[in-house]
């Protein structure tokens, strides 16, 4: 079986001081090995605090985003170097919001990945189609595009050394999540391309998170499909409580197994 792995993406929240009070009721509620891996992905501003206060426990430092480059003229953006330098240890690529608000395309997101496992970062591949492409009946083709390219001469040791996310463009923070069913279906087609890509061994133990409108009263359903080995959790994971259930949710589903 493969070991769930639940991950925050905190997007554009919380201050440095709203990380450390968010991330310390986080460690507090997690102190025990678990088999679940829980990774948080804070702003850059909080990654040296935050990666600090998690040293010590079992949670994970991700980021939100990287430059392909190790270093370079390139005002404004962040270099592998400087992730590793702080402990990250996940970072996420190919997010749709960075697709829509800020020109990312399958190209960069494939420079990005390379370089990523280049640093021995576990980049966290989004993939996902918005919902008029649903409508059209095109999910399928984006998603293969989507994968096909962002992944096109990415080689990988083990299956641990990547996560891919499916996260539907309508589900995020529409509060209206994927049924499981959807997920599912879109989320076994993924693990057939990945077949295609790195071969059985290696795809059977790639990790798939579904995300988009996670929350605690959904993950349960979701992450007893047979394809969905986490989530990819937006704003469930601000709040103390709610990522706390859902990550205790997906520990009793997966003792019911
Ligand atoms: P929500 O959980 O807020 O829908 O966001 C999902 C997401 O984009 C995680 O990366």
């Amino acid at each position: 079986m493969r070991k769930p792995i639940i991950a925050g993406n905190w997007k554009m929240h919380k201050t440095v001081r709203e990380a450390i009070e968010l991330v310390n009721g986080l460690k507090r509620n997690f102190f025990d090995e678990m088999e679940i891996d829980i990774v948080v992905c804070p702003p850059y501003t909080a990654l040296s605090e935050v990666g600090e206060i998690i040293q010590d426990s079992q949670i994970r430092l991700g980021a939100q985003d990287m430059h392909w480059e190790e270093r370079g003229a390139f005002t404004g953006e962040i270099s592998p170097l400087m992730l590793k330098d702080l402990g990250v240890e996940y970072v996420i690529i190919g997010h749709s919001e960075r697709r829509q608000f800020f020109g990312e395309t399958n190209e960069t997101v494939n420079k990005k990945v390379k370089s990523a496992l280049k640093h021995k970062l576990i980049p966290i591949v989004c993939v996902g189609e918005t919902l008029v492409e649903r409508e059209r009946g095109d999910t399928f083709s984006v998603v293969r595009e989507h994968i096909e390219n962002a992944l096109v001469g990415v080689v990988i040791e083990k299956p641990r050394d990547l996560v891919v996310a499916y996260e539907p463009v309508w589900a995020i923070g529409t509060g209206v999540n994927a049924t499981p069913e959807q997920a599912e279906e879109v989320q076994g087609y993924i693990r057939e391309l990945l077949m295609n890509l790195f071969g059985e061994e290696i795809a059977e133990g790639i990790r798939i998170q579904y995300g988009g409108s996670v929350r605690p009263d959904n993950i349960e359903e979701l992450i007893n499909e047979k394809n969905i080995d986490g989530a990819l959790v937006g704003g469930a994971s601000l709040d103390l409580n709610s990522f706390t259930e859902i990550i205790r949710r997906v520990e009793t589903a997966i003792r019911k197994h």
